[in-house]
């Protein structure tokens, strides 16, 4: 079927739809079909977004355990760990994960593992066996789901928007998935990614995979075409959101996973960077994670990975109100695999 990865930086094309493989790392997805389940759910639960009340949906639930790596820095410092290098200690541990080669690491393990049963080490027994769940844990939500990435859900979420050639700023950028997904549907874009952890853009951008496809738009026929990241045009500023000079001149201002980082009371300056930035009639995107038993599980498993942050779920009804009372109308919520997502615009 598909060719191998090594073989040259452009390995899939148009040639190839409708199969998915897997990486040692991640998931190549090319099934592109309508009738494909577990893409994009419209919720649609709520019809007057003007009518529901803190009160009929509740707060989000707070992610209370916290990464060792947090506590040992704060047990040192004896203060707080201040809220950038909370980020800074996320995106370095977050993104090892992301470069895993998940089979072998998961066949190193369990020869540790095999070798500290022999001989009595208990302590490595217990540790190896930690390592084990959370592998197989990742194994299956970012290699087998595809969960985190999500690509037929993103697509899915982006679809049909009314822009041609957009100017696309993402807020907390990280590794700039989405943007690039966006840009590949809408070719021609002019993507801006901005973070303030320069390790961002050194590391979780510069090493996402060249030859990682994504499936969007062929600009001269519309039909459906294979992009690369390096074929994209995309511009890394490494700052801080609350020092962007920028006008109203995005066609899409997006987020991932950063409204829920903050407690209630900034969650409106969060929601007014991306209004800042968004041209008249423009389109904010944003996705959360969302408020299930196994996204509380997962949560709780992959601490020491992944909350160094103030960490929130919550549900489509909660992340739309906050949505909605900072002043947005809402054109599409629903889910995709592990995040709610949100389509608006300013009012
Ligand atoms: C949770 S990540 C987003 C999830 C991302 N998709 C991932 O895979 O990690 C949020 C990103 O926002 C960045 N960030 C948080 N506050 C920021 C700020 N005030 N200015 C710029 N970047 C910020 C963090 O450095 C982090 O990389």
């Amino acid at each position: 079927m598909l060719v191998q990865e090594n073989e040259g930086a452009y390995p899939y094309s148009e040639n190839d739809l409708e199969t998915t493989l897997l990486m040692p790392s991640y998931r190549v997805e090319l099934r592109n079909a309508q009738n494909v389940k577990d893409q994009f759910l419209n919720a649609n639960l709520v019809n007057d977004w003007s009518q529901l009340s803190w009160k009929d949906v509740g707060r989000p639930y707070e992610v209370k355990t916290v990464a060792k790596d947090r506590t040992d820095w704060e047990f040192e410092h004896q203060q707080e760990m201040p809220v950038k290098t909370s980020w800074e200690f996320f995106n370095r541990s977050f993104h090892e994960w992301f470069v895993k080669d998940v089979p072998a690491e998961l066949d190193r393990n369990l020869k540790a593992l095999s070798g500290h049963v022999k001989q009595f080490r208990f302590g490595e027994v217990k540790e190896a066996i930690g390592d084990h769940i959370k592998l197989r844990l990742w194994n299956y939500v970012h290699r087998i789901e595809d969960g985190i990435w999500d690509p037929r859900g993103k697509r899915a979420l982006f679809e049909g928007l009314d822009v041609q050639r957009p100017k696309i700023l993402f807020l907390g950028a990280a590794e700039g998935y989405e943007a690039m997904q966006l840009a590949a549907m809408y070719p021609g874009a002019e993507v801006v990614l901005v973070d303030y952890d320069d390790y961002c853009k050194t590391h979780r951008f510069q090493e996402f995979p060249d030859s990682y496809p994504f499936l969007g738009t062929n600009l001269a026929t519309g039909s459906t075409k294979v992009w690369y990241k390096d074929q994209l045009t995309i511009e890394y500023v490494v700052d801080d959101i609350r020092n962007l000079k920028y006008g109203k001149e995005f066609d899409i201002v997006l987020s991932v996973g950063l409204l829920e980082h903050v407690p209630d009371e900034h969650k409106p300056d969060i929601l007014e960077m991306h209004r800042k930035f968004v041209k008249p009639n423009g389109y904010i995107i944003m996705t959360t994670p969302r408020d299930q038993m196994k996204t509380r599980l997962y949560y709780k498993i992959m601490a020491d990975v992944m909350n160094h942050t103030y960490r929130e779920l919550m549900n489509i009804q909660q992340m739309g109100l906050y949505v909605y009372e900072a002043g947005f109308d809402i054109v599409r919520h629903g889910y995709i695999k592990v995040h709610n997502g949100i389509i608006a615009k300013s009012r």
